[in-house]
């Protein structure tokens, strides 16, 4: 700031004649008008008003100014600032338009653009054939149980009734689990030093869950199961299994029945039923395989080579697991009375009931996680 001026003489202030002051004003302008951008109109700005720029500086040098003079020459440093910053807001409004216009050009969505090139993953039909299958049992109060894959020879044989010498558990169909290094098998006796197999079905959840819940017992159990057999067209080392136990006072095998009826009946339509074939199995006596009206031509391929079946072979039905009254053995193995409490117990493999249900013609389809195989399917089926 210069020094005070007493003695009044425009001349000598050089920063404060009108023509200077206009300079600057037009300069300012100028600036503005020029910056492209709002970045450089942020650099125009600083320099054309910021506490450095010319305009600002003239209008220090008022308080130097001898009073007369200050009304005049404030006066024409107000008018220019005034000017300086409606410019600079006029433009600020203008660059803003542009980059807005400029933005919503670029960053707009093209939504004609395919928008599945990665397609999106799709639940497994197993998974969601199983939970439809759960969820008619849950619909009935039955609860969903869960047990180890792994599991202790206890459970996946003893308690099932399926004594040591039993075929299934020698070592043609059971993946025994070595638990510590050098333990080996104990080949031909059916048993490991370990005790520890992969499950070959679901049945031993049915033990826990008798073991573990309150008489009475209604649960269904979902669950994978292995098996060592060579994965082809027909066959797979691991599949999925849905069991089914009741244990109460009186259940009788017409409840196992009516059961199975209302079940097909849930999943193929009305007019469905099963039949039972005698079997044998060790955890239920007594015990039946059970099949199936085919739900394609409901028998009516049976006899009549006009209308062949290719679902069911032209027999009419079709083969869907085991079934049976619960072994009293079984019971007393979990510490129920069999004199007061009766079960019944069915099994089925859920791989094989995809493939009837939907045509799949080769297992190996549905253990190769390829998404072209399971989208088709949806979310429901
Ligand atoms: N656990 C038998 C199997 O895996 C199926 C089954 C379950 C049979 C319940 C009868 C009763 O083959």
């Amino acid at each position: 700031m210069s020094a005070p001026n007493k003695s009044y003489d425009p001349v000598e202030v050089e920063a404060l004649k009108p023509e200077e002051i206009e300079r600057m004003r037009d300069e300012a302008l100028a600036a503005f008008a020029a910056a492209d951008s709002l970045d450089a109109l942020q650099e125009a700005k600083v320099a054309h008003t910021g506490g450095t720029s010319p305009l600002a500086l003239a209008n220090r040098e008022i308080g130097a100014l001898p009073p007369q003079a200050k009304a005049a020459a404030g006066k024409l440093v107000g008018q220019a600032r005034g000017a300086v910053n409606k410019g600079l807001a006029a433009r600020q409004v203008e660059l803003e338009a542009e980059r807005d216009a400029r933005v919503l050009v670029e960053e707009a969505v093209d939504v004609t653009l395919p928008y599945d090139r990665v397609p999106a993953g799709a639940r497994h039909p197993l998974t969601t054939l199983s939970e439809r299958i759960e969820d008619i049992f849950v619909a009935m109060g039955y609860e969903v149980a869960e047990g180890p894959q792994v599991e202790s020879e206890w459970f996946n044989f003893d308690a099932l009734n399926i004594g040591p010498d039993h075929p299934a558990r020698g070592e043609a169909d059971t993946f025994f689990v070595q638990t510590a290094p050098n333990s080996g098998s104990a080949a031909g006796s059916g048993t490991t030093e370990s005790g520890v197999v992969l499950r070959t079905h679901t049945s031993p959840v049915q033990i826990r869950s008798l073991l573990d819940r309150e008489l009475p017992v209604y649960v269904i159990c979902p669950g994978r199961v292995y098996r060592t057999d060579e994965l082809d067209a027909t066959h797979t080392p691991v599949f999925n299994q849905v069991e089914l136990l009741a244990v109460d006072e009186g259940l009788t095998m017409a409840d196992l029945k009516g059961t199975l009826d209302h079940m097909v009946q849930s999943l193929f339509g009305e007019g469905m039923k099963t039949r039972l074939r005698p079997n044998f199995f060790p955890f239920t006596e007594p015990s039946a395989e059970m099949d199936m009206l085919c739900y394609v031509c409901k028998g009516e391929s049976v006899g009549n080579p006009d209308r062949p079946c290719r679902t069911c072979s032209s027999e009419g039905w079709i083969e869907l697991g085991g079934c049976g009254m619960v072994n009293p053995r079984v019971l007393t193995a979990c510490g129920v009375d069999p004199q007061k409490y009766s079960g019944f117990a069915f099994g089925f493999g859920i791989e094989r009931m995809l493939m009837f249900r939907h045509n799949v013609e080769d297992m190996r389809d549905m253990v190769e996680g390829d998404i072209r195989f399971t989208r088709p399917f949806g979310m429901e089926i």
